[in-house]
């Protein structure tokens, strides 16, 4: 099943609340929050108490990502601030595979991501301990960025291994997602969107949320 998860790095700040309820009303069921340190990525952004203060006020699935160094040190502030998935890179940490079974081991659903330079392979031994695996199709820290295509063959091969093993682990796709390249991700294997800019950037976001619906194509490989 498809979702899309709009990315609150594009909306305003100065009334998130709001925002968050825009996507909601306009169709959206997945929330994605990009947390970033400063030091994993070249930017900071928000942390736990964000999360926790937005939580009462939506039913959407929180969608954590984590762009931050050693990520273990904060998975209980991220689990108490009520995310429904914490992603962490496989570059952030020495030791992914304990991480991840410890959001588990928390109850919360587990993520792992790359970021353009690492290859598929470096995850694909993690995939049985995932819910979800993240292909960036841009270099994190930044929203508003342009989509990379030439990530397309690490989506198809995850999708390819996902298929293989029998799993039942979620593939999204972030960074420069929008209607023009939905095709183009989701034949390749994509089955999460995360888009910033194209949805709270937009006049009418509910309008980008459906035609992004509407122009997903079966994985095609
Ligand atoms: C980038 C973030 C993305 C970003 C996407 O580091 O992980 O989630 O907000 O923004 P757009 O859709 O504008 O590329
Ligand atoms: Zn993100």
């Amino acid at each position: 099943m498809l979702h899309i998860s709009p990315s609150i790095l594009a909306a305003d700040f100065s009334k998130l609340r709001e925002e968050v309820a825009r996507v909601e009303t306009g169709g959206a069921d997945w929330l994605h929050l990009d947390v970033m340190d400063g030091i994993f990525v070249p930017n900071i952004s928000f942390g736990a108490p964000v999360i926790a203060a937005l939580r009462p006020h939506s039913k959407l699935f929180f969608d954590v990502h984590l762009m931050i160094v050693d990520p273990h040190r904060y998975i209980n502030d991220f689990l108490r601030a009520g995310a429904d998935l914490i992603t962490i890179h496989a570059e952030s940490c020495d030791d992914p595979a304990a991480c991840l079974d410890a959001i588990r081991a928390a109850g919360c659903r587990a993520g792992i991501a790359i970021s353009p330079n690492t290859p598929a392979e470096v995850i694909l031994p993690l995939l049985p301990r995932v819910d979800l695996a993240l292909v960036m199709t841009v270099h994190p820290g930044f929203g508003g960025q342009s989509f990379m295509a030439d990530m397309m063959p690490k989506v198809t091969a995850i999708r390819k291994e996902i298929e293989r093993l029998g799993l039942t682990v979620a593939l999204e796709v972030d960074g420069g997602i929008g209607v023009g390249n939905t095709p183009t991700v989701t034949s390749a294997g994509a089955d999460v969107l995360v888009a910033g800019s194209a949805i709270f950037r937009a006049e009418n976001p509910a309008a980008v949320i459906r035609d992004m619906n509407a122009a997903a194509l079966p994985f095609a490989q």
